[in-house]
């Protein structure tokens, strides 16, 4: 077998705890082939699956799929009208697959902008969804990373007008559980497809320390063997967290005896 088609070796112990996806180039895909833009949307509802499966066979024990932010309200009308159908379309048909999996869904963003059919079908799904444990998929659709920063600094800003929080007692931790990623630890692993090398709004301040793989490939072409790449290379990463090497070193040797 040539060594690209070589599945790539995992070491199942190192997993990244939180992988973040920005699924980019559902549109090229279609375009390239002559079709509707929507289609290509269609297509990457496929690659969502394949991944999620993976994920969760991997033992990641959460995943961050950007559907859709707040930004992409700006698109024209039918795109948003075929993208919100497809997520209802989405929920309903992997709702069973979803519960025997064990999974856990959570939303991102604000759910608000949504239409009101998506978002009670997307509540039902969450609250349905509430006690599984085996991983967290959390859908960040209508979201952006500026605007949930400032929803917690309004958030944060409002207790302390009514005397309910000093300001000195704001820090990292604070700040961190009260985004939409709530109690979630950050991502380890931030994948984009599409050729692009930019986070356009995506958890700006929870990707302080993640690792970044981008990848060419459209997303409905990305497949569970892109995936799987990602992760090995993200596996031969040093991650320093401002730390020099002789400090990991010594934090990673086994205790003496
Ligand atoms: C990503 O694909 C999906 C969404 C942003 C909703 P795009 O729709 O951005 O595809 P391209 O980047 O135009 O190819
Ligand atoms: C990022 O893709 C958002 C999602 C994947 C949901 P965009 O296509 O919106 O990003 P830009 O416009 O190329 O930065
Ligand atoms: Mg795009």
């Amino acid at each position: 077998m040539p060594a690209r088609n070589r599945k790539p070796s995992i070491d199942p112990n190192r997993l990244p705890r939180h992988i973040g996806i920005i699924m980019d180039g559902n549109g090229r895909w279609a375009t390239r082939r002559g079709m509707d833009r929507n289609q290509g949307h269609r297509a990457g509802s496929k690659a969502v699956r394949k991944v999620v499966r993976t994920c969760r066979r991997l033992g990641v024990s959460y995943l961050t799929m950007f559907a859709f932010s707040a930004q992409n309200w700006g698109r024209p009308e039918s795109e948003i009208r075929a993208l919100m159908e497809l997520l209802g379309e989405f929920i309903v048909k992997e709702w069973q697959e979803i519960m025997d999996r064990d999974i856990r869904v959570v939303h991102l963003g604000d759910l608000k902008k949504v239409p009101v059919a998506v978002r009670r079908q997307l509540q039902e799904l969450v609250a349905a969804t509430r006690k599984n444990r085996s991983m967290t998929l959390a859908l960040a659709l209508s979201y952006g990373a500026r605007e949930e920063i400032l929803r917690t600094v309004r958030l944060l800003a409002g207790r302390v007008a009514k005397g309910k929080l000093n300001p000195a007692d704001i820090d990292i931790d604070k700040f961190s559980g009260q985004l939409y990623t709530g109690k979630m630890p950050d991502p380890d692993l931030i994948i984009r497809t599409g050729g692009e090398t930019r986070i356009s709004n995506f958890l700006l301040w929870q990707s302080a320390y993640a690792e970044y793989h981008f990848s060419e490939k459209l997303w409905p072409d990305f497949s569970s063997q892109d995936l799987l790449g990602a992760i090995a290379e993200y596996q031969n990463r040093r991650r320093r967290f401002g730390l020099t090497d002789e400090q990991i070193d010594h934090r990673q040797a086994p205790e003496e005896s």
